[in-house]
């Protein structure tokens, strides 16, 4: 894994929103996993600009969504559908066909997995994943414990990412499960790239970086991919022994 340090947001942004591009460049028909949450939102909203000023072709990349929170409405405005849709499809004006989305209301959450599994191997898999990391280490919904041999699958929410989770939402919602794809698609990827940004963040770094590997911290996980790049600003790097 190779750490990056930014010198805030706005660079460490940038950057991320270049890689995507830089992805789409070298392989128009590329497959891009996306978190949602703060963290990456500036990234969608550069990367979307870029797109648009620049009139780069994203005709035949498909894009998609990390997780969902089970029983949230993709038109609640703390869904990750929501987010999805108003910092990149809608902007983009990206027509169906180029986007998944797990379906977090349905009445069969195995078969959505299974649907999500099916997705990605017939697109032969995914290129780039960007994803952010919680503050108990989870990526996605891979919460501390998780199997590492899972793909996409339905989990229990840890207290703090139940609790932490309220941000997004207008007012206080039940958020104990999460749908999300498994540890073995972060390994399988292509390349992979996991953001933080601020001194929330610095605790989970130090973690990422200095724990022993194991998913009880499913950050550490990053660093058994050989592609692997941590991007972070300097205020989410000031705990790290070394820099
Ligand atoms: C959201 C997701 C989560 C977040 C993480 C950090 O789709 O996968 O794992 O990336 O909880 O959230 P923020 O970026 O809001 O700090």
């Amino acid at each position: 894994m190779q750490l990056t340090i930014y010198k805030d947001y706005q660079e460490l942004s940038s950057h991320t929103a270049n890689e995507i591009i830089d992805c789409i460049k070298n392989k128009p028909a590329a497959v891009i996993c996306l978190a949602s949450g703060d963290t990456p939102k500036l990234t969608c909203s550069l990367f979307v600009q870029r797109i648009l000023a620049e009139k780069i072709d994203i005709s035949q990349c498909m894009f998609i969504g990390l997780d969902e929170w089970v029983g949230i409405p993709p038109e609640n405005g703390g869904s990750c559908h929501h987010f999805f849709h108003k910092y990149i499809f809608e902007p983009l004006h990206l027509p169906s066909s180029q986007f998944y989305l797990f379906d977090a209301l349905s009445n069969d959450l195995n078969e959505e997995c299974r649907k999500m599994d099916q997705v990605i191997a017939d697109k032969g898999g995914i290129d780039l994943m960007v994803v952010g990391v919680g503050i108990n280490g989870h990526i996605g919904f891979n919460e501390p414990g998780v199997s590492i041999n899972n793909y996409a699958h339905v989990i229990e929410l840890e207290e703090t990412t139940q609790s932490v989770g309220q941000k997004y939402f207008k007012s206080p919602v039940k958020i104990d499960k999460g749908i999300t794809l498994g540890l073995q698609y972060l390994l399988a990827a292509k390349k992979v790239i996991m953001l933080a940004n601020g001194t929330k963040k610095a605790p989970v770094i130090k973690r990422a970086v200095e724990d022993e590997i194991s998913t009880q911290f499913p950050a550490t996980i990053m660093r058994m991919h050989t592609n692997s790049l941590l991007m972070v600003d300097e205020e989410a790097a000031t705990l790290l022994n070394n820099k």
